[in-house]
């Protein structure tokens, strides 16, 4: 079974709209699509905004229906010059850049007494990803890095440069990492993909808006192609 936590309201109903849905279940205030998608059973889900969301929502996902991969869709503020808006960013692994325990030595980043930096992303689905977003979206640019995330949407200049040093991250979101982590913890697979909504400085409130709709259709192609292929 696979899960995928879409973070946009639009993406996800154009997914559902694209789905035979068998059943829809509430759990814990959210609302589970299960169905079939490219002949594929899925559910479908969207976690609302941020850390504790998404890790509730992958948790349900896992003890409730089973799933066996979990694919994070949605949109990122870039954190790479050369990565552009409308790019799409497939993770190889997510830090939650908002944790901070550094006074006792740990780098920023690192969960104390965890026994990880950072949560892997599943490498035969990076590479799946890759090769069918090429094919499903050829003019757009898929880059393949470190995804992080916190409680904080990023438009400043300044934090964008601080996470750029200390995490060398492709993009920065809100919920990724806490999916990411919830998947190590049950030892499931799990990637991360999202769309270049903005640059994650000063424009980034303005770029926003404008770029969603491109990011939903990008998205939901890659999505589409990549859950017939897994
Ligand atoms: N999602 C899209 N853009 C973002 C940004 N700049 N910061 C955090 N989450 C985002």
């Amino acid at each position: 079974m696979i899960g995928i936590i879409g973070a946009m309201e639009d993406e996800v109903a154009q997914l559902k709209k694209n789905m035979e849905i068998e059943e829809t279940t509430e759990v814990a205030s959210l609302s589970f699509c299960r169905g079939k998608l490219s002949g594929k059973e899925v559910v479908v889900v969207r976690s609302g905004i941020g850390k504790v969301n998404a890790a509730i929502c992958t948790q349900i996902l896992v003890d409730q229906f089973h799933v066996d991969v979990i694919i994070n869709t949605g949109i990122a503020g870039s954190l790479d010059a050369e990565i552009d808006i409308g790019d799409i960013v497939i993770s190889t692994d997510a830090v939650e850049h908002d944790m901070d325990a550094s006074i006792f030595g740990d780098p920023i980043g690192q969960i104390p007494q965890m026994d990880t930096f950072s949560f892997p992303a599943d490498e035969s689905l990076v590479k799946l990803a890759k090769e069918v977003n090429e094919k499903a979206n050829p003019d757009v640019h898929t880059w393949i890095g470190r995804v992080v995330s916190g409680d904080q949407f990023v438009s400043s200049g300044e934090k964008k440069e601080q996470l750029i040093r200390v995490f060398d991250a492709k993009c920065t979101e809100m919920e990724g990492a806490a999916i990411a982590h919830a998947a190590y913890l049950n030892k499931i697979s799990c990637v991360i993909i999202r769309a270049i909504s903005d640059k994650a400085d000063n424009s980034a409130v303005v770029d926003y808006p404008a770029f969603e709709a491109a990011a939903i259709r990008h998205s939901v192609r890659l999505i589409e192609a990549l859950v017939s292929e897994i």
